[in-house]
C-alpha cells in the first residue's frame, strides 16, 4: 500500500494482479496503470489474452465437473474480479440451484465487487482474506455460515499460487486448506509455468517484479507437488487447454498454465 492508497487499501496508480487479469479478459474493472502494464506484457507474450481466457474456460469446466460429482459447496480463493463470462456460482448453480459459493480475495476491490455483484442471494458471499493465513478465511463468519465442513467442498486456487513465493510455503498453504475439508473434497488448481519458454517467461517475470507483483512460475513437477496426498482426476496435470477440452489446440504449451483437479481420498 502506498501513499496513494484509499482507506480500503486500493491504489489505482499501481497495477494489481486481479485488475491486470480483468483487463486481459476484456473486463472494465481496471485502471490506466493496469492497462499500461498489460500492454508491456502483450509485447513479450501476445498470446496472453488468449491464455487468460483459456484459464477461465478451465475453471468453468472444472467447476461443472465438481458439481456433477455431487459437490454443492465451493470456496474460490483469489477469486479476482467478477468474470466477463461465467462466475463459479453461475456454473455450479446450472447443475443445482442449491450450490453455495464463497468468493475470497486479498484485494479489497475484488471483494467489494464480489459482494456487490455476485453475492446477491444468501447462498453466495464475498470475503476479504489473505490466502497465507488460512485460518482467517476458514474461520470467517460467512465461511462458517455457508460451508458445512463435514461435507465435500471444492477448493479453487486458480491462477493464484504463482503470486506466492516459495518463502510463503505454497504446498503448506494448500495442505492447510485441504486438511480442513472433508474426504471427497476436490482441489481445482491452475498455475503459470516457465517450462515451454523460460526466456520469454523470464522477461515477463521482470515486468511483474518491476511493478512489485511477485511472479513465481513453477515447473510441472513443482506444480504436481502442490497436489500431495490427493488423487488426480483424469487427465491429470496438463495445460489448461488440455483439461477435458471441447476443442484440441495444436500447441497447448502456448497457454503457459498447468491445470488439474484432484480428490481428497478417504
Ligand atoms: C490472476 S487473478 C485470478 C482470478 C481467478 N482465480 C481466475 O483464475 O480467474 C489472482 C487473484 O489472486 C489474488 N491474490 C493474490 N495473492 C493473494 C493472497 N495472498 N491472498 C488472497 N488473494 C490473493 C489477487 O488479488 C487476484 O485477484
Amino acid at each position: 500500500v502506498t501513499g496513494n492508497a484509499s482507506p480500503l487499501g486500493l491504489d489505482p496508480f499501481r497495477a494489481a494482479s486481479g485488475r491486470v487479469y480483468d483487463y486481459l479478459l476484456g473486463g472494465k474493472d481496471n485502471f490506466a496503470a493496469d492497462r499500461e502494464f498489460v500492454q508491456r506484457v502483450l509485447t513479450e507474450a501476445p498470446e496472453s489474452r488468449w491464455a487468460a481466457r483459456q484459464n477461465r474456460a478451465f475453471v468453468e469446466r472444472a467447476v461443472d465437473y465438481c458439481a456433477r460429482q455431487g459437490i454443492r459447496q465451493f470456496i474460490d480463493l483469489g477469486c479476482g474480479l467478477p468474470s466477463t463470462t461465467q462466475n463459479v456460482h453461475q456454473v455450479a448453480r446450472r447443475v443445482d440451484r442449491a450450490c453455495r459459493v464463497v468468493y475470497a480475495d486479498g484485494d479489497p476491490m475484488a471483494v467489494a465487487h464480489a459482494q456487490a455483484l455476485l453475492a446477491r442471494g444468501p447462498e453466495v458471499a464475498g470475503v476479504h482474506g489473505d490466502l497465507r493465513r488460512p485460518r482467517d478465511i476458514l474461520c470467517h463468519d460467512d465461511v462458517r455460515r455457508l460451508i458445512d465442513f463435514s461435507r465435500p467442498v471444492a477448493v479453487l486456487m486458480s491462477a493464484l499460487l504463482h503470486t506466492i513465493p516459495d518463502a510463503d510455503d505454497p504446498p503448506g498453504i494448500v495442505a492447510r486448506f485441504m486438511d480442513a475439508v472433508a474426504p471427497g473434497s476436490h482441489l481445482v488448481l491452475s498455475h503459470a509455468t516457465h517450462d515451454m519458454d523460460p526466456d520469454k517467461v523470464d522477461a515477463i517475470r521482470k515486468l511483474y517484479e518491476g511493478a512489485a507483483m511477485p511472479l513465481a512460475t513453477r515447473s510441472k513437477d513443482e506444480v504436481r507437488a502442490l497436489f500431495a496426498g490427493l488423487e488426480m482426476v483424469e487427465p491429470g496435470l496438463v495445460y489448461t487447454v488440455e483439461w477435458r477440452p471441447p476443442l484440441e489446440f495444436a500447441d497447448p504449451g502456448l497457454a503457459g498454465v498447468y491445470a488439474g483437479v484432484a480428490r481428497k481420498p478417504g
